[in-house]
C-alpha cells in the first residue's frame, strides 16, 4: 500500500466492473473509475447509452472502456459476462453489483409475476454477480466486491411502500456481509446504502418533495456526490475495510 494517499486513491491497471451502467449512479461510478485510471466494462441490459458513454471515458480518459449488453438476472448471462472480462482485459479486480430495479406498488397490489421479478433483478443478480466475479477473486487470490443497496435495508420509513424493495435491499447487504467473512482470504466485499439521489430511480414528485422535507441535508444527493465513496471502497485506501454497509443519504436516516 503506497504511504501517499492520494496514490491509494489511485486505481491505474485495475479492471472494474460496473452493472447497471446506462446512467444514474453506475455511470457515475464508472467515470469516477476511469478518472483514477481504472479500465472499465460497463454492463447494461437494454438502455445502450453505455456503448457511447464508454467510447467517451476511453477517449476522455486514455483507458480501456467497453460496454456489454448483460442482463444481470440470467445466472448464464452473467456467467459469460465475468468470462468475456477475463478473456478482453485479462483480470478482473473490481466489481460493483449495482443494478436494480424499483418497487411498483405494495404488496397487497403487487401481482406476483413482479414479486418474483424484482427479487430476480434486486436481489438474484445480485448472487449471480458475486459467484461469477468471486470464482474469479478466488483463482486470481484478489478482488473486491461493492454492493449497491439501499437506506431501504435500514429502515422502512421512506415515503412509499415497498415491502419487496426493502426486504431484497436487506438480503443483498446481509449477503455482502456474509461474503466478507467467506471471502477474507482473498477479497474484501463491501456495501454502499445510498438514500435519495437524483437518477431515474429517485424521480417522482412525491418521493423527491418527502426526501427535501426528511433529509437534514434539505435536498437530494446528486450522483456527483456519491462517485467519492465508490472510490475510496474501490481503491487501497480503504485496505482495511471490509464487511462494512456504508449509509449516504444526507442525514435522512438519522
Ligand atoms: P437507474 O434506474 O438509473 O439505474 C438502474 C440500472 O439498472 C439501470 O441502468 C438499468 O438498466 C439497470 N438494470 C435494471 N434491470 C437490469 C437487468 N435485468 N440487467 C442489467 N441491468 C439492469 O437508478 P439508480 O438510482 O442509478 O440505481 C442504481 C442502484 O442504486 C439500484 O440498485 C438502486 O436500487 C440503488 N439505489 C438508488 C437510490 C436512488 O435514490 N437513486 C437509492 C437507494 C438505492
Amino acid at each position: 500500500i503506497a504511504s501517499n494517499v492520494l496514490e491509494q486513491f489511485s486505481l491505474k491497471g485495475r479492471v472494474c466492473v460496473v452493472t447497471g451502467a446506462s446512467g444514474g449512479i453506475g455511470s457515475a461510478v464508472a467515470e469516477a473509475y476511469a478518472e483514477a485510471g481504472a479500465e472499465v466494462s460497463l454492463w447494461y441490459n437494454s438502455n445502450p447509452a453505455a456503448k457511447d458513454f464508454a467510447e467517451r471515458l476511453s477517449k476522455e480518459h486514455g483507458i480501456k472502456a467497453i460496454a456489454y449488453q448483460v442482463d444481470v438476472s440470467c445466472a448464464e448471462r452473467v456467467k459469460e459476462g465475468v468470462q468475456k472480462v477475463v478473456k478482453d482485459f485479462g483480470r478482473l479486480d473490481v466489481f460493483v453489483a449495482n443494478a436494480g430495479m424499483p418497487n411498483s406498488a405494495p404488496l397487497l397490489d403487487m401481482p406476483l409475476d413482479e414479486v418474483k421479478q424484482l427479487n430476480s433483478v434486486n436481489l438474484d443478480s445480485v448472487v449471480y454477480c458475486a459467484k461469477y466475479a468471486g470464482e474469479v477473486f478466488r483463482k486470481q487470490g484478489s478482488g473486491n466486491l461493492i454492493i449497491t443497496s439501499s437506506i431501504s435495508a435500514h429502515i422502512v420509513n421512506v415515503p412509499i411502500d415497498q415491502p419487496i424493495y426493502n426486504a431484497t435491499k436487506a438480503y443483498v447487504s446481509h449477503l455482502g456481509k456474509s461474503l466478507a467473512r467467506e471471502w477474507r482470504e482473498f477479497a474484501r466485499v463491501n456495501i454502499v446504502s445510498p438514500g435519495f439521489f437524483t437518477t431515474a430511480m429517485g424521480a417522482s414528485d412525491q418521493v423527491r418533495n418527502e426526501a427535501h422535507r426528511m433529509t437534514p441535508l434539505g435536498r437530494q444527493g446528486s450522483t456527483r456526490e456519491i462517485k467519492g465513496l465508490y472510490l475510496y471502497l474501490a481503491s487501497d485506501a480503504s485496505s482495511y475495510q471490509t464487511g462494512s454497509d456504508v449509509i449516504i443519504d444526507g442525514g435522512y436516516t438519522l
